[in-house]
């Protein structure tokens, strides 16, 4: 659905990318992550159209973005850093204005209005005008016109930037829902906490290049470092689970602590070893109570891969 090859951008002096390349199936969300200044809103208005490449290629929902401007941008909605609402418009006529632009008619019309307000949850506030809405509210209302269409392709720059708690939960709740339409998400941030739960692929870029490109569970093999907490049923349970994993091969002892009966300690394994290791603990008639993985955050992956080449 994105394939992007090798792009690369100047703008007068500045190289901003030097040599993108970034890859999303249907169903994936990607998240696009990096500092400031490392090069995501050029590259989202690359795959947008809004800008050409100067050397590169890049499909979006199979067309190119030099060639097949038009149909490409039919097929995508587009969420930009910055955009204005018309505030004299209620969200009602705001969406309706836009529906008329894409060339819906009568009740066709009043329908596609309908589902996007339904999707967005902002049916209740259709007749609010746009000039006193929130932040949060205000992202929905431009959420929903880019979905009017019925896109196959969201590109979505920083959509959480500036939210809440709640109303960053409320928009990761909706990324889910636009993924299990099938529809294809690439969403940019640097708050990566916010990405992780929702993301299937993350790429992280700095200084015009790729750092690191994967799936979830790639990002969590490269970090290695998975966080275990162990409860035994007892303190003697919990004593031979600790003689176990004082030999253990993939732990050293002086990472583990022990409060009662709770071990925690980390593992640098892959999951197949992390499974063995609840293998032989049960094996060695030891009673878990239970076995809680932590996986490693995008937080610590992007400490890691970015190297504070802030421009
Ligand atoms: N229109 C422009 N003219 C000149 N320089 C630009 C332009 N657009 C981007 N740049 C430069 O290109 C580089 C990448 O900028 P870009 O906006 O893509 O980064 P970003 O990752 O979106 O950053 P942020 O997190 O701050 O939004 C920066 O050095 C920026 O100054
Ligand atoms: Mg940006």
């Amino acid at each position: 659905m994105i394939a992007a090859r090798g792009l690369a951008k100047r703008f007068g002096h500045s190289l901003a990318l030097r040599g993108i390349s970034l890859d999303a199936e249907p169903g994936d969300v990607l998240g696009l992550i990096g500092p400031n200044g490392a090069g995501k809103t050029t590259t989202i208005r690359i795959l947008a159209t809004l800008i050409p490449p100067d050397t590169g290629s890049a499909q979006v929902a199979g067309c190119d973005v030099v060639n097949d401007v038009e149909e490409l941008r039919r097929r995508i909605g587009f969420m930009p850093e910055l955009f204005g609402l018309y505030d004299e418009l209620t969200v009602e006529q705001y969406l309706d204005f836009f529906a008329r632009v894409y060339g819906f008619c009568g009740r066709e019309r009043r329908r596609v209005v309908d589902e996007v307000l339904e999707l967005v949850d902002l049916t209740n506030k259709r007749e609010d005008r746009c000039e006193g809405l929130s932040k949060g509210v205000r992202q929905r209302v431009y959420l929903a016109r880019t979905l009017l269409h019925d896109p196959q392709v969201l590109l979505l720059d920083e959509p959480a930037s500036g939210l809440d708690p709640q109303a960053r939960i409320d928009l990761r709740v909706l990324l889910g829902q636009l993924k299990e339409q099938g529809k294809t998400l690439l969403v940019s941030s640097h708050i990566l906490t916010e990405l992780e739960q929702v993301c299937t692929r993350v790429v992280v870029i700095e200084a015009g290049r790729v750092r690191f490109a994967g799936t979830m569970s790639e990002v969590a093999e490269t970090l290695g470092e998975r966080e275990v907490t162990l409860r035994l049923l007892d303190e003697v349970g919990a004593d031979k689970a600790e003689a176990l994993l004082a030999n253990h091969a993939k732990l050293r002892a002086n990472e583990l602590t022990r409060q009662g009966a709770r071990l925690t300690f980390r593992l640098a394994a892959a999951p197949a070893d992390v499974a063995g290791l609840h293998r032989e603990l049960v094996g060695g008639g030891i009673d878990v109570f239970s076995f809680e993985v932590r996986e490693p955050s995008l937080e610590s992956l992007f400490l890691d891969v970015t190297q504070g080449e802030v421009r």
